[in-house]
């Protein structure tokens, strides 16, 4: 069959990596794809929110399945749009994808179906929200309602900077955002939890921890992900049993009860705290760099998965997960998560080893005259799977030290947590 997949990061390079190895694929494609992805799949440059020319490429392509990588097509009905017009897609609807493309729509299902959560409140209105800041202890957590490109949360340790940032937020600082929500701050350990779902059942579909700040320690500002790595050595039996029961469950079947069935990756993004799962925020999607690690273990063929799961039949299939740790590593371009350098050659790319247990997955690189340049923030996620957490880590460094790029830095300790800040 012929497949395409809709996104042009490390996530979208990892799915087209573990979707070619399916002997189902005919032709795959990437739209719009990036340097990595054109090595193993055809790209199309196209715009990924153009919906009609989505349509003329996949017609003209005789393209059978689209796979949508990011949110921002899902939240503005991209799968909505595919299906009226009889294409088969894999992804949530427009209505199902406000668990993400909404925090207030995610926040209020909790409430009602008794989801734990962080306690919040929801404002479209700057005196009700001071309101509440004022009654707040500190530190205050304060969100954008819609989709902001990872900078719509800052955790605010006083009132001041919460009245400035729900200020800004009410201003249109983020045009998908009319509405703040403000949120207890909740101490604990946070972990990428995944499920494969369709409209009578869901499988797990793997975990992980991922880093967001950009410094070393988790310090400084956050970024989309400097590095991530599976599985989370948090997720106990007795745990998952929780978030299944208490976070997955009911959300399901609040959609499904709805009338709109979840259907794709869903990516719980939570905070264990005492042993107890919150869930901070509901991705519609799967996790970059999370996804990279995680195609680095499914041994199962994910075209076979996919392809139950469209039709209603995924507890058909055992998803098989190899035991061996991954460990992804982001190498950004200077400057990144502000401003930074782009259109940087990077060199030596083709000597670094590639094998199944290490891998480059790239992000933001295009190819001119046969040579690599960058042109995104985050740019190379170099991957390694091995026996435990250090030794993949270690590989992953020796990769990106073969790597020959002046312009680009990455993180040294991702996995410190859980490798007790052993080298
Ligand atoms: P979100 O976009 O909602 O995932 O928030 C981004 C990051 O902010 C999360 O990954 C957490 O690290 C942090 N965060 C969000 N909400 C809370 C909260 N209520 N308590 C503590 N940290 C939070
Ligand atoms: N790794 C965080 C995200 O994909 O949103």
């Amino acid at each position: 069959m012929n497949l395409a997949v809709i996104g042009s990061g490390g996530r979208e390079h990892s799915i087209c990596y573990k979707l070619k190895q399916s002997t189902k694929i005919k032709n795959l494609f990437c739209i719009p794809g990036n340097a990595g992805t054109n090595k193993i799949a055809k790209n199309i440059k196209e715009d990924i929110l153009n919906f009609d020319n989505l349509y003329k490429i996949i017609k003209e392509n005789n393209i059978d399945l689209v796979i949508v990588g990011p949110e921002e097509p899902l939240v503005k009905g991209l799968v909505d749009f595919l299906k009226e017009k009889k294409i088969k897609v894999f992804g949530p609807d427009k209505y199902a994808s406000q668990l993400e493309g909404s925090k207030a729509f995610m926040k209020n299902l909790c409430k009602e179906k008794n989801i734990p959560t962080a306690n919040f409140g929801v404002f479209d209105n700057y005196e009700s929200a001071c309101q509440f800041i004022k009654k707040s202890k500190t530190p205050i957590v304060v969100k954008a309602d819609g989709l902001a490109a990872g900078k719509g949360v800052s955790i605010c340790s006083t009132l001041e900077e919460a009245f400035k940032n729900t200020k800004e937020i009410l201003e249109g600082k983020f045009k998908s955002s009319n509405k703040v929500i403000l949120e207890e701050f909740l101490e604990g350990e946070e972990l990428s939890y995944f499920v494969i779902v369709d409209e009578n059942s869901y499988q797990f579909f793997g975990s992980a921890q991922d880093h967001k700040r950009v410094g070393e320690n988790d310090t400084g500002p956050n970024t989309g992900g400097m590095g991530a790595y599976s599985p989370s050595p948090l997720l106990s039996g007795q745990l998952e049993k929780k978030i299944k029961k208490k976070i997955i469950e009911p959300t399901l079947k609040a959609l499904k009860d709805s009338g709109h069935p979840y259907k794709g990756f869903l990516y719980a993004g939570l905070m264990v705290c005492k042993g107890e799962p919150h869930l901070i925020e509901y991705n519609i999607r799967m996790g970059d760099p999370e996804c990279q690690a995680l195609m680095m273990r499914l041994e199962t063929d994910l075209v076979k998965i996919i392809d139950l799961a469209l039709v209603n039949q995924i507890n058909n299939i055992e998803i098989k997960w190899s035991k061996k740790n991954a460990l992804t590593i982001v190498l950004c371009a200077n400057g990144y998560p502000f401003k930074y350098i782009k259109d940087s050659e990077i060199k030596n790319l083709s000597n670094v080893l590639i094998n199944k247990e290490n891998q480059i997955f790239h992000a933001g690189t295009y190819e001119k005259n046969n040579k690599i340049y960058s042109n995104g923030g985050r740019v190379l996620n170099v991957v390694s799977l091995s026996k435990n957490l250090i030794d993949a880590r270690k590989k992953s460094i020796a990769n990106i030290n073969i790597v020959n790029w002046s312009d680009g830095f990455y993180r040294k300790d991702i996995g410190w947590k859980a490798t007790n800040n052993k080298k």
